[in-house]
C-alpha cells in the first residue's frame, strides 16, 4: 500500500534524525524535566488543555516524537500518558526523559505506525493529542481521524495545535514581506525532502527521503466531522510554533501560523 510506503521512509528519516536532535536537545531536555512539575508547552495550549481539564485524564499523544510534550501534560495534572511513534530511536529518548521526570509508571511507549495501532488501545483515552509537525507526515488524515475516533472514550475530546497548512504554500526562512507563495493551497502531491530533518541545527545533509504532505483547514476540520467528532473549538494564531516559521511572527503582513482544534467523540 502506498501510505506504509510513505510511512517506512519517514520512519527511517526520523530514525536518521534522532541522535542529531538529541546531540543538541537531550541534556537540557533531562536537566528540565529532572525539576517537578516542568512543562514545556507554551501558554496558549496550556491554557487549552486546563480549560478541558487533565486531572485523572488517561492521554495519549500520536507521533509523539520524543514524548516532551506528552511528559509535560502529565506534569500539568493527567494520570496517564500513552505516546504513538514510528520512530523507535525517539521513544528511547522518551523513555530515558520519562524516568529522569520520574513518570515512568504512568507512561507507556508505543512503537509502531498509528494507522495500525492495536484494537486493545481502542476507547481508552479522555484525551488525544497531536502538535506541532504531526499531520503533515500522515498521506491519509480520513484514516487518521477514523483511529481518533475510536482510540477516544465517548466524550473524550481530540486536540490538535499544529502548524498552520497556509505555511506550506511557504519557504521556511523566507524573509520577504510579505511572505512569498510558492506551493498551491490545494497541492495533492507530497513534498518531497532529501536533506534532512534537523530543523533545530537547520542542517542541511545527505538524508534520507521523506514525505510531507499538505492537508487544508477544510480536510483538518471536515476531516473530524466526517468521523463523527464534534467540533468544539477552533483558533488560529499568529505566533508561530514550528521554530521553522520563527521570523514570519510579527511581520507587516502577518500570516496565521498556528491553530487548534478542538472536537469531541459524541
Ligand atoms: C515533528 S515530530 C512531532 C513533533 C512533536 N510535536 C514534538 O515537537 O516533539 C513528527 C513525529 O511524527 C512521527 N510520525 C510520522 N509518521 C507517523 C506515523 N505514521 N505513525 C506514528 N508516528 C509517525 C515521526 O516519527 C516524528 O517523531
Amino acid at each position: 500500500m502506498q501510505r506504509d510506503h510513505y510511512t517506512h521512509a519517514n520512519r527511517e528519516a526520523w530514525n536518521e534524525t534522532a541522535p542529531r536532535h538529541a546531540a543538541t536537545q537531550l541534556d537540557a531536555l533531562h536537566r528540565a524535566f529532572a525539576e517537578p512539575g516542568y512543562s514545556r508547552l507554551d501558554p496558549t495550549f496550556t491554557a487549552l488543555l486546563q480549560r478541558l481539564g487533565l486531572q485523572g485524564r488517561a492521554v495519549a499523544q500520536l507521533a509523539c516524537n520524543n514524548g516532551r510534550e506528552l511528559l509535560s501534560v502529565l506534569n500539568l495534572g493527567a494520570a496517564q500518558g500513552t505516546g504513538f511513534d514510528i520512530a523507535g530511536a525517539f521513544l528511547e529518548q522518551g523513555r530515558a526523559l520519562a524516568r529522569t521526570a520520574g513518570l515512568t509508571e504512568r507512561t507507556e511507549w508505543v512503537e509502531g505506525d498509528l494507522y495500525h495501532i492495536p484494537a486493545h488501545f481502542d476507547g481508552r483515552f479522555d484525551l488525544v493529542f497531536v502538535t506541532i509537525g504531526a499531520l503533515g507526515w500522515l498521506p491519509d488524515l480520513e484514516a487518521f481521524y477514523a483511529v481518533v475516533a475510536r482510540l477516544l472514550r465517548p466524550g473524550g475530546h481530540f486536540v490538535a495545535y499544529e502548524m498552520h497548512p497556509l505555511l506550506d504554500m511557504c519557504e521556511a526562512y523566507d524573509d520577504q514581506d510579505p511572505p512569498r507563495l510558492f506551493h498551491s493551497y490545494f497541492r495533492r502531491d507530497p513534498y518531497v525532502e532529501n536533506d534532512g530533518l534537523d530543523y533545530y541545527s537547520g542542517e542541511r545533509y545527505d538524508g534520507k527521503t521523506s514525505y510531507w504532505f499538505h492537508h487544508t483547514l477544510a480536510d483538518i476540520i471536515g476531516g473530524a466531522l466526517r468521523a463523527g467528532l464534534v467540533l468544539e473549538a477552533f483558533d488560529e494564531y499568529p505566533h508561530d510554533v514550528s521554530d521553522v516559521f520563527a521570523s514570519f511572527a510579527g511581520r507587516r503582513v502577518q500570516l496565521p501560523l498556528s491553530y487548534s482544534l478542538v472536537a469531541r467523540r459524541a
